[in-house]
This record gives structure tokens, C-alpha cells and sequence, in this order.
């Protein structure tokens, strides 16, 4: 029994997953903070087969969690909250929101990501010295992206984004993340409010049109935020860092432009930037020669099953060309990342963007100095200082 999740990664080594979990087999039994004897997985193989198995439950109220200060509740996940719903209830909300993603909407939201990643770009060439990458690209390009999806209206969005802060922070108290919760869902009541009564060309004004109650529309434009803002912010930061630290491999995707495709799932792979994903067995379910209980937890560490080598040979290495076909980093089976469309279309036209507007784009500091988000829900970098002039 292993007494806790392996987390620390190599100071020198930050893209590699934390050591303790290579030496670990593909499931193993692991205590959890609140002393549950439960499962961790690390194996691909095992990993696939947890998230594809409906005999194990993503409801909030059955789990335990797996690492100290991730906000999580065990309360009942309230209506909409699909991420944390079973099937039927998951089925329902899925089918709904899927169909609102359409080659439509996501073609008008890639002509937005092309212009406004320009904009900011033209910001940053005005500037001199060093910048942070992660205020002047990563982040608000996702964040006027989710901004538009819900159709925030302009002027409203610094203040949104300031509030919504707390929601990302691994040791947020439960007071804190309690106080953001409310706030930002009385904001978001206002915007479904506003969009019944004025509806304009977004996702959420679409939505308003089908059965789905406000408590329900509130819910749901609270998880968009949630689960595509920070995600997709810390793989365009991380990203870029990767890139920069195996230039063999920035000089595939200059010379290669049609490679943006294949080097974005590598990117995804490689960089695993979501730690965990945890389910409940609801019956006893046999896994790989062991026998889970009903009501035991599995946790499966999506970085370890990226860099199983029994499925991605020499892992720890980033290459651009190789196949990264089955990577599990936006997910796999029913909760398979929504909006997977619009995070590869962001990835693939900011970094493309970034290292065609600065070809002489470098770190700013040495690469041990960047500051990592070892301390949050999801991996990635604080700050990448970065300078393109002599
Ligand atoms: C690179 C960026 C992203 C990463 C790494 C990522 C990762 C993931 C992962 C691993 C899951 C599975 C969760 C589970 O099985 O419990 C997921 C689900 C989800 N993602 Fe993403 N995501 C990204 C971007 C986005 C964006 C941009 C949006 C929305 C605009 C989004 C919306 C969602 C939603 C709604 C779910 C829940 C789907 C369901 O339960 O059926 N994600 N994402």
C-alpha cells in the first residue's frame, strides 16, 4: 500500500512525471488523505480501461480525493454539473451541449482565436525587455475565448476573470473557494438572465433555447469556465516552454508548418497537464488481475499513462513526429474532454502564431527559474519570461 499520491517531480526535470510513479506497477493500492484504502493506476493499458468502464461511477458524493487541498466536494453534484454525473443524467446534458458545439460556432471561434492572438501578439511586439508569456499570450487567449462562448460582454470580463482566480489555487480554504463559488455564480444568474431576454450569438444564448432550467444553464457555464480556461492556458504556457527547451523540436514546427497538428497531441502527451482523474467502483469490477470493491476509489495519474513506454517508446522524450494516437490527456470514454475542438484550434494557431511573429523568441531566464505550478490543480507555469530582441 502505497501512504500517499506520488506528486514531486524532478527539480530538474519538469516535464517529466514525478519519479516515484515510474517505479510504481500499472495499479497499485494507495491510502488517501482521508485514510480510504483505495487504487491508484498508472499503467496506459489500466488507465483506458478505468475511464472506459461504466461500472465506475465520476459522481462527487461516492469519491474520496486523492491529494490534500484539491478543491473537491463530496456533496452531490447539483444539476448540470455533467463532469461529476453518471449516466442517465450525464447522457442527457452531454447530447445537449455536444450538439451546440457546432462546426459552426467552433469555425466562428477559430476566426476569433486567429484575431484576437494577433492582437495580443502586436501588444507584445510594442513592448521591450522581457515578458511574461503566460499574462501576455496564455492566458487571455483562452479567457476571451470562454468569454465569448458565454457570451460575457467586454467590459465585464477583467473583473470575471479577477473573481474567478481562487477556483485554480491547490490550497484554496474551502471559505475561499466558497466566497469565488458564490460570487461568480450570481454573476453568471445575471447572464443567463440577459440572455433569455436579449439573446446574442453564443453558446449560452443557444442554450437558453432548449429545457435546460437557470439553475441548470448557471452550472453548466460555471463548468465551460472551469474546466477550459486554466486547462487550456497552462498547455499554451507549458507549451511554449517545451518548445523552447528542445530546439531541435521548435525547428520541426518552423519547418514544418503542416506538423502543428501531430505536434499539438504530442504537446498533449507529453505535457499531461491535468494530474489525476478519480472514479468509484460501483460493484466489485476485476482490473487487470485485481479485484476493486464496490465503493473503492481508483485514481488514475493521466501524466504516468502518457509516459507508459509499453505504449509511447522513449517517453520522457518530446518528438514532434511520432504517433501520440491514444494519449489520454483530454480524457477517455463518456467524460472525454468537451471541448477538445476548441483546445487543439487554440494550441495549434497561438503557438504556430508565436513562433512565426518571433523567430528569435527565447527564455528569458534559465529554465530552472521558471516558476512551476507544483502547487495547483492543474500543472503548468506561473510566469515564462521570455525575449525575442538583442
Ligand atoms: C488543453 C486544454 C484542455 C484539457 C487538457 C482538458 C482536459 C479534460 C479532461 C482530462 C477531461 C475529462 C474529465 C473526466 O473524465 O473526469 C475534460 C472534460 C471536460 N472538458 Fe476539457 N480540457 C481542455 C479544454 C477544455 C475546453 C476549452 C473546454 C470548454 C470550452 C472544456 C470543457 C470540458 C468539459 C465540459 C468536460 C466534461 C465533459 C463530460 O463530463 O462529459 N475543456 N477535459
Amino acid at each position: 500500500m502505497i501512504p500517499s499520491l506520488p506528486a514531486e517531480r524532478a527539480a530538474d526535470r519538469p516535464f517529466d512525471p514525478p519519479p516515484a510513479l515510474r517505479a510504481l506497477p500499472p495499479l497499485s493500492r494507495m491510502r488517501y488523505p482521508d485514510g480510504h484504502e483505495g487504487w491508484l493506476a498508472t499503467g496506459h493499458a489500466v488507465v483506458r480501461d478505468v475511464l472506459a468502464d461504466r461500472r465506475f461511477s465520476s459522481r462527487t458524493d461516492l469519491r474520496h480525493i486523492p491529494i490534500e487541498g484539491l478543491n473537491g466536494s463530496t456533496d452531490p453534484a447539483p444539476p448540470g454539473a455533467l463532469i461529476s454525473l453518471d449516466p442517465p443524467d450525464h447522457t442527457r446534458y452531454r447530447r445537449l451541449l455536444a450538439g451546440k458545439f457546432t462546426t459552426r460556432r467552433m469555425r466562428l471561434l477559430s476566426d476569433r482565436v486567429r484575431a484576437f492572438t494577433e492582437e495580443r501578439l502586436d501588444a507584445m511586439a510594442e513592448q521591450d525587455g522581457p515578458v511574461d508569456l503566460v499574462a501576455a499570450l496564455a492566458f487571455p487567449v483562452p479567457a476571451q475565448m470562454i468569454g465569448e462562448l458565454l457570451g460575457i460582454p467586454h467590459a465585464e470580463r477583467a473583473e470575471f476573470e479577477e473573481r474567478s482566480a481562487p477556483l485554480f489555487r491547490l490550497g484554496a480554504t474551502r471559505d475561499e473557494l466558497q466566497a469565488t463559488t458564490g460570487v461568480l455564480f450570481a454573476y453568471l444568474a445575471g447572464l443567463v438572465a440577459r440572455k433569455r431576454e436579449d439573446p446574442t450569438d453564443d453558446l449560452l444564448s443557444d442554450l437558453v433555447h432548449t429545457d435546460l432550467t437557470d439553475q441548470e444553464l448557471v452550472m453548466i457555464a460555471f463548468l465551460l469556465l472551469g474546466a477550459g480556461l486554466d486547462t487550456t492556458s497552462n498547455m499554451i504556457g507549458m507549451g511554449a516552454f517545451a518548445l523552447l527547451a528542445n530546439p531541435d523540436q521548435l525547428a520541426v514546427l518552423r519547418s514544418e508548418p503542416g506538423s502543428v497538428t501531430g505536434a499539438v497531441e504530442e504537446l498533449m502527451r507529453y505535457l499531461s497537464v491535468v494530474p489525476v482523474l478519480v472514479r468509484t467502483a460501483l460493484e466489485d469490477v476485476e482490473l487487470h488481475g485485481e479485484t476493486v470493491k464496490a465503493g473503492e476509489a481508483v485514481t488514475v495519474s493521466i501524466p504516468a499513462a502518457n509516459h507508459d513506454p509499453a505504449k509511447f517508446p522513449d517517453p520522457d522524450r518530446l518528438d514532434l513526429r511520432r504517433s501520440a494516437n491514444g494519449h489520454v490527456g483530454f480524457g477517455h470514454g463518456i467524460h472525454q474532454c468537451l471541448g477538445q475542438q476548441l483546445a487543439r484550434v487554440e494550441l495549434e494557431v497561438v503557438l504556430s502564431a508565436l513562433f512565426s511573429r518571433f523567430p528569435d523568441l527565447r527564455l528569458a531566464v534559465p529554465p530552472e527559474q521558471v516558476p512551476l505550478r507544483t502547487d495547483m490543480v492543474v500543472y503548468g507555469v506561473h510566469e515564462l519570461p521570455v525575449d525575442w530582441k538583442e
